[in-house]
This record gives C-alpha cells, structure tokens and sequence, in this order.
C-alpha cells in the first residue's frame, strides 16, 4: 500500500508503509521519526540530555567544516548527535540552518529516540546509539526533475554524467576524515549543456564506506530516473545530486553566500523509501 500525499502544486509525496515522512512547503525540508527505535517520555533523563545536546549545538564549532559530532549522558541516557552542512555553506548559514533543524527535529519527532532532518543545507540525525562512523543507507528521500534530457543527446549526457561522478566520488571519498566534498560540471556535446553535480559523505565514513554509499545513491538513478535532467537524493551518510543548471555556491572559500538560496527542491517529485 502507498499514500500519494499532494503538498504542493510541484511537489507530490509518496509515503511507504512503516516509515513516515513529513514536509513542510514553507521552509523546504523532510524530516524522518524512528517510531520503531524507541519513544522516550515526558521529563526522561534520556529528554534532558537531547534538549541539552541539541540547544548547545549551535554554539558549538563542530570539526571547522560543517561537521557537528556531540554525545551527551551516560548508559541508557546517553544520546548521540551528529550534524553536517553541505561543502558549500558558510558557516554561519550552517550554524542557522542546524539552530532551526533542532527545533524542528525536536517538535516535529517530540518522543522519538531516533530521528533525522534534511534541509537543503544541513542535516541533523540523533540517536541513542552512536553514529560515528556507521555508513547508514536507509531512509532515503529523493527528488528529480520529471523533463527528460532530449533525446538526442541523452547517451552522450549520461556517458558523461557517469564520467563526473566518478572523478567526484573519488575526490570525495580520499577527502580525509574532516570533509569529503565534491563538485564539478562537464559540458555536452561540446559546448551545448552543462550538468552540475554535487557529492558528499558525512566526514566520518572510511573512504570504502564514502565510496560505497555514493554508488549506492547512485544506483537509486535507475530505479526512477532513467533520462531525467536532474536528480537528488538524501541518505543519512551521503549525498549526491545533478542537475542542468548551477545549484550550489561554486567559491565555497569565499564569504558567506547569504543571497542566492538555489532552489530548494528539485522539480517536481519526492520519493521515500526505506526505514530506520
Ligand atoms: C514539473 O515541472 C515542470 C517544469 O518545471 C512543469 O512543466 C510540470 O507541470 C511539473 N509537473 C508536475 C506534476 O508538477
Ligand atoms: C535504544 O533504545 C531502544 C529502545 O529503548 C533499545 O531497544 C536499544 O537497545 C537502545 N540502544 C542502545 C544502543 O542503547
Ligand atoms: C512510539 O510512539 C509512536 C507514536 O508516538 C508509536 O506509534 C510507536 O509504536 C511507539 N514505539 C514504540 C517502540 O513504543
Ligand atoms: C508531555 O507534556 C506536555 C506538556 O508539558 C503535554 O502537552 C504532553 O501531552 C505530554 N505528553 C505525554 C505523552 O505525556
Ligand atoms: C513534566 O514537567 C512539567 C514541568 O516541569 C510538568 O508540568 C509536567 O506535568 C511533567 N510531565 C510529566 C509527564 O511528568
Ligand atoms: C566524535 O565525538 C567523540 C566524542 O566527543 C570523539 O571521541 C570523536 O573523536 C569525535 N569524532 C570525530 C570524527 O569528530
Ligand atoms: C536559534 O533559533 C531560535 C529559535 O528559532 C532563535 O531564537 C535563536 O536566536 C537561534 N540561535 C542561533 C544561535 O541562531
Ligand atoms: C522520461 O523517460 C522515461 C523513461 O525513458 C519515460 O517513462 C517518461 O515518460 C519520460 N518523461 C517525459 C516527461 O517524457
Ligand atoms: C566547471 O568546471 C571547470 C573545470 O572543470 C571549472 O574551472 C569551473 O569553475 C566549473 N564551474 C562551476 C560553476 O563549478
Ligand atoms: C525546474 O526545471 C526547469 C527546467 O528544467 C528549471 O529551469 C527550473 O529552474 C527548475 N525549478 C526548480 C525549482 O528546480
């Protein structure tokens, strides 16, 4: 059984059993609750160190690269955040973008031990079990663009696609253990269109694990989105995203990029598919 949710006149939700999946058209993100790794109660020791954790968060400096790795409490109590920004986002964005994640997170899975947020920039995940270093592939979102690449030039397209990702997948998995980032574009046929695309692990994966949690975003293309001009999909340990038009700030070292959000979704379509 599947629920088609429409929340958008562009956006149309497809809700799997078990896992449930909220939007909120208004500020762009998705989050997920672990109704299935255990509730906490009003007032628990296990509630005060989230509330904890999560309130100091922002004020915290996280590893220089928008990567956010805290653990607050002891035995059954002890809970685990982690929080990423895309490799494009300056600081202060990251720090907003995580300061309104945790208020969301917090009201939108108010008893859920487990839970993670995406917005365009950020993600936040907590747990009661560590998630350092754990490649996690499920739940996944993912959105595409429902134009197809012309025809005539869609083996050429997708050859080339393949090519960049590659090259990209590699940069990003030898990144190191504080940021595995990557992007790029090629132009095809020569001259005529240019694909962006974007990638990125959480920093803590071994570089197997980044690689393999890319091929493995990868592949969910072919499931869905054959021939489309772009797609994007969010898995709690890596990102990966492609489309025919500049999407993401390409000077990350410079200033802020306060202006300029791009577009937040992806055209048209978001799937979900999997559980905690
Ligand atoms: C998807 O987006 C395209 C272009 O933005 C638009 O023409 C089309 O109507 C949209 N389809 C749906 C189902 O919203
Ligand atoms: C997290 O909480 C769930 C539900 O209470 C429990 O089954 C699980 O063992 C806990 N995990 C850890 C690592 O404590
Ligand atoms: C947690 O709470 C949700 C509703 O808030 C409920 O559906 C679910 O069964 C509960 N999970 C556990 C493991 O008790
Ligand atoms: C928890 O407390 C809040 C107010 O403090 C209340 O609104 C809510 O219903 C309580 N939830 C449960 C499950 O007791
Ligand atoms: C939680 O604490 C608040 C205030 O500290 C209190 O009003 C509420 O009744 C408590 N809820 C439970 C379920 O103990
Ligand atoms: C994550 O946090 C733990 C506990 O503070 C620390 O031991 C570990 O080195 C951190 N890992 C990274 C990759 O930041
Ligand atoms: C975090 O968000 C809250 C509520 O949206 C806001 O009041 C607070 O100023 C923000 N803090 C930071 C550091 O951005
Ligand atoms: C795009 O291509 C797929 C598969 O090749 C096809 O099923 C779909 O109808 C096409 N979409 C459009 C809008 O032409
Ligand atoms: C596109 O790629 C070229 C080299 O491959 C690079 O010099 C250029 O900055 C890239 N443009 C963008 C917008 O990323
Ligand atoms: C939707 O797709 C069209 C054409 O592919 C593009 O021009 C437009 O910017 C896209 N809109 C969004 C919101 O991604």
């Amino acid at each position: 059984m599947t629920i088609s949710t429409v929340v958008s006149s562009r956006l149309v939700v497809v809700l799997f059993p078990i896992l449930i999946l909220a939007t909120d058209q208004t500020i762009a993100q998705q989050y997920i609750c672990g109704y299935d790794k255990g509730n906490y109660t009003n007032n628990s020791t296990y509630e005060a160190n989230l509330n904890h954790l999560l309130s100091t968060l922002p004020s915290q400096n996280g590893n220089g690269y928008g990567f956010y790795n805290l653990s607050y409490g002891s035995a059954s109590d002890q809970v685990y955040v982690i929080g990423l920004c895309k490799g494009d986002v300056s600081s202060d964005i990251c720090r907003s973008c995580l300061n309104d994640s945790t208020h969301v997170l917090k009201k939108g899975c108010p008893y859920q031990m487990e839970a993670i947020l995406w917005y365009d920039k950020c993600t936040l995940r907590y747990s009661n079990r560590s998630l350092m270093g754990v490649m996690e592939t499920s739940p996944k979102i993912y959105m595409w663009n429902t134009e197809n690449v012309s025809s005539n030039i869609a083996d050429e397209y997708f050859k080339n696609l393949g090519t960049l990702f590659a090259d990209l997948k590699s940069q990003a998995a030898s990144g190191g253990p504080r940021r595995k980032f990557a992007t790029g574009n090629v132009t095809v046929p020569s001259g005529y269109k240019t694909i962006y695309q974007l990638v990125q692990c959480t920093p803590d994966l071994s570089e197997i694990d980044c690689n393999n949690c890319l091929d493995s975003a990868f592949g969910n293309i072919l499931g869905c989105c054959h021939r489309t001009k772009g797609f994007h999909i969010l898995i709690p340990s890596c990102t990966f995203r492609y489309e025919d038009y500049l999407f993401y700030n390409s000077t990350p070292d410079e200033p802020p990029i306060a202006s300029t959000p791009p577009p937040s979704l992806t055209n048209n379509t978001t799937i979900t598919q999997g559980t905690f």
